[in-house]
């Protein structure tokens, strides 16, 4: 039994052949209806989430099955005290794979390790989220043609953004990607990500502030929200929610064939305006959530790919 708890769990050509599987499924919908037929997917979420919960139960009514769950920690037994890996051995007995996002990191990890089904982690704390990962991974792949020969601009709060985590971890893997990390030295990525992923792995890199110098080098410029329930104090957020916007005068700098990524929810950080921008892919890339998730559960499940 597999589990999806860090991009890292599929090698380069599980994740290649994922992605394809997705793509077959976004060609031929229909062919994959039935596939989970009799199967139930879990949805244990103890932190808010819009686009990752509902994708994951799409993904799973797509594919003929069914689900169940929760939305928030307070309508759960956790309410009441009861542990991660109580609530993991029972949701065993009545679905066949869950997705669980939790504000403590490492909390799908501690599941995964007390479960009878396969856990995915939808989101730990300010640390991994891989299935975000893998649908960055199809828009890339789908929007450029290619994982390869990318520089790509990663904006905003590199600090507390997990989904730039997992994505850094899971896109030095592929050859000649560089990145440009633009952000207020605040929100810098984490001490482990420069010294054990980036330099380790001698990935060319630079971190810089200002959006503008950036703009023209990128292929890919993937924006984030600033993760106001990671910090500590409000008056630091207050000073640091509008360090970037993304407007038209600033996509006038941009190259015509780059691509704006954002893995929502937005709150200022990308002005309205951009959104009939033809380089604006951020509605497409939640679309490309659902068929990575149905690649997922069909891979984790290990159901046979055609019918
Ligand atoms: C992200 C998350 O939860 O980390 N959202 C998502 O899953 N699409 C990004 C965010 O909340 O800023």
């Amino acid at each position: 039994m597999r589990h999806l708890l860090n991009p890292l769990d599929f090698s380069v050509e599980e994740t290649g052949q994922l992605l394809d599987l997705a793509k077959d499924i976004e060609d031929n919908l229909s062919k994959y209806s039935h596939v989970c037929d009799g199967k139930k997917l879990a949805t244990l979420f103890y932190e808010p989430s819009t686009r990752t919960r509902l994708s994951f139960e799409a993904a799973m009514l797509n594919l003929g099955g069914g689900v169940l769950g929760f939305s928030s920690a307070d309508s759960s037994s956790a309410a009441k005290g009861e542990s991660v890996s109580d609530t993991i051995r029972v949701i065993s007995c009545y679905a066949d794979i869950c997705a669980m996002r939790h504000p403590k990191e490492g909390a799908p990890l501690v599941a995964a390790n007390h479960s009878a089904i396969p856990v995915i982690n939808a989101g730990d704390g300010g640390h991994q989220h891989p299935t975000q990962t893998l649908t960055d991974l199809l828009s890339i792949r789908s929007l450029k043609g290619r994982l390869h020969d990318l520089t790509i601009g990663l904006c905003g709060d590199l600090k507390f953004g997990r989904t730039v985590h997992s994505l850094i971890n899971a896109l030095v893997r592929y050859e000649n990607i560089k990145f440009i990390l633009i952000s207020p030295p605040e929100l810098r990525v984490p001490e482990y990500i420069r010294e054990d992923v980036l330099k380790n792995n001698n990935i060319e890199f630079v971190e810089m502030d200002s959006l503008d110098d950036a703009m023209p080098d990128l292929d890919i410029l993937y924006m984030t929200r600033v993760q106001k329930e990671r910090f500590f104090n409000e008056e630091d957020y207050i000073r640091l929610k509008d360090c970037y916007i993304l407007d038209k005068k600033k996509m006038k700098l941009a190259k015509e064939d780059m691509f704006v990524l954002h893995p929502l929810p937005r709150v200022n950080e990308i002005s309205v305006e951009i959104d009939e921008d033809s380089r604006a892919a951020y509605f497409k890339q939640t679309q490309y959530g659902v068929y990575v998730r149905m690649a997922l559960i069909m891979t984790l499940l290990e159901v046979e790919k055609s019918c």
